[in-house]
């Protein structure tokens, strides 16, 4: 992954649907500019904004997404309307843009690539990617497609044989952004590259593990997305059941985009089905109040279950996931909790509040912290909690990272599926999701600003 990001992408020509979006504007042109100014899009490119309705001033709505105003994302942009019944417009201007590129690099208009953003809601996409088909745009294209991708097991295979009538897997790219940032990429670093870690990674050592995302924002405007997606599929599905295939997954035969999903998906494979008995649904208080949800909407913005996954190394391990909007705390975290050692002969500490664990914190500011017990000074053999910091902008100062936007934006222009969602996982995953989606736990209100209802592994 690393020797090929840093080099420069082939030409290539960007066509982004949902150019007007909020997704488009908070991280996708921010991510493109960033790597322009680092050097690392392609020299000759071109971007496409797209939508169904016309965007008058669009390098207006790049200027404003990004830091830099004069970057040269603005000046290579241009915006043509399309919609999923007629693309011929849009497959002109794609095709004029590759022109140009190919000018620009002095290659053949056969070298310039394609690169297919769709940021647009679920029930969008499968005509739109048939209209792609229809007007020859997936020739030399990869396609990228936003999350969720259906929702639910049906919808997810209607839109899976849509990308396959016109694309190849290989050149699929479906997007977990969870997956883009590098602290769950550690996951496969601190496990695989240091024995003192891998080697308790299993149930004889591991007690639970908890990967916790709490939001302290609310709905931001999306109240209409959230009406039609919900917590589960919004966050469970995707971006938690992504960072537990990774902490879950048994060593892969190598750091290739193959190994690693197939290890991944055979993960997917061993998670049983969530279950109602183990789910707790919550709603925040004030949810059905905005403009653009239910009076009574039973939709849950908080989901908190205990899952299982049923290999040798983890079966009995309570998996507790938890995520969910105003709440009491803003996070992502991944904690280990090791098993008591045995003979204890300092007593079951753990009980007495000094947990031993390791504490992943995926946030852009990463850091690891592993929960200790050591002697505390005096002259009794006493513990007491401490820890060990792995502070990632104090120890890789001269290092900068990779926003996950970034990151994923860059192994698609180099072709590398490794941080992306294949389609047995996704399938998979839709198949675990399904018994909540079929028979729901009933939402119980929560007050904004706090950890919510009792999640069921402490019932
Ligand atoms: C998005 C969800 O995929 O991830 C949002 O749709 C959520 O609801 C967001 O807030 C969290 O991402 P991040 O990068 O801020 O942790």
């Amino acid at each position: 992954m690393s020797e090929q990001s840093e080099q420069q992408p082939v030409p290539h020509v960007v066509v982004l649907f949902g150019a007007n979006g909020d997704l488009a504007k908070r991280m996708i042109y921010p991510a493109l500019a960033k790597l322009g100014a680092a050097g690392r899009l392609p020299a000759a490119y071109a971007l496409v904004g797209t939508g169904r309705h016309d965007v008058e001033d669009y390098a207006g709505v790049i200027a404003g997404s990004v830091d830099d105003e004069s970057s040269a994302l603005v000046e290579r942009s241009r915006f043509q309307t399309s919609d999923a019944d007629d693309g011929a417009d849009l497959a002109d201007a794609v095709r004029q843009a590759e022109q140009e590129v190919a000018d620009e690099a002095g290659v053949d208009v056969d070298e310039v690539r394609r690169l297919i953003y769709l940021s647009v809601p679920p029930g969008s996409m499968p005509d739109i990617v048939a209209m792609l088909g229809r007007e020859g745009l997936t020739d030399r294209a990869r396609l990228v497609v936003e999350k969720p991708f259906g929702l639910d097991l049906e919808s997810s295979r209607q839109l899976d044989r849509a990308i396959k009538d016109v694309a190849d897997e290989g050149d699929v790219f479906r997007v977990d952004h969870f997956l883009g940032k590098e602290a769950v990429q550690n996951v496969l670093a601190l496990r695989f590259a240091n024995r003192l870690l891998g080697s308790v990674w299993n149930r004889e050592n591991v007690q639970s593990v908890s990967i916790e995302v709490p939001e302290t924002l609310g709905l931001e405007g999306r109240g209409s997305f959230y009406e039609t997606v919900g917590c589960l599929r919004d966050m469970v599905s995707t971006h938690l059941s992504q960072i537990l295939g990774f902490v879950a997954l048994e060593p892969p035969a190598d750091l290739s985009a193959a190994a690693v999903r197939d290890a991944k998906a055979a993960v997917f494979d061993a998670l049983r089905p969530f279950s109602k008995d183990d789910t707790v649904f919550g709603q925040f208080d004030g949810y059905r109040d905005d403009d653009d949800t239910d009076d009574d909407s039973q939709v849950e913005t908080l989901v908190a279950l205990t899952a299982h996954v049923d290999t040798e190394r983890w079966r009995d391990v309570p998996f507790h996931l938890r995520t969910g909007k105003a709440m009491a705390d803003d996070r992502r975290t991944v904690t280990v909790r090791f098993r008591e050692p045995e003979p204890a002969l300092f007593g079951e500490t753990g009980d007495a509040g000094h947990p031993h664990e390791l504490v992943l914190d995926l946030s852009d500011d990463a850091k690891v912290a592993i929960e200790l017990r050591g002697k505390k000074p005096g002259p009794e053999l006493e513990v007491a909690p401490a820890t060990l910091r792995l502070d990632y902008a104090e120890d890789f100062p001269d290092d900068d990272p990779l926003a996950a936007y970034e990151r994923i934006l860059l192994d698609v222009f180099h072709g590398d599926q490794l941080l992306f969602a294949r389609a047995d996982e996704v399938d998979r995953l839709w198949e675990v999701c399904a018994p909540l989606l079929d028979d729901p736990p009933e939402v119980q209100t929560y007050e904004k600003g706090t950890w919510g209802p009792t999640p069921p592994w402490e019932r």
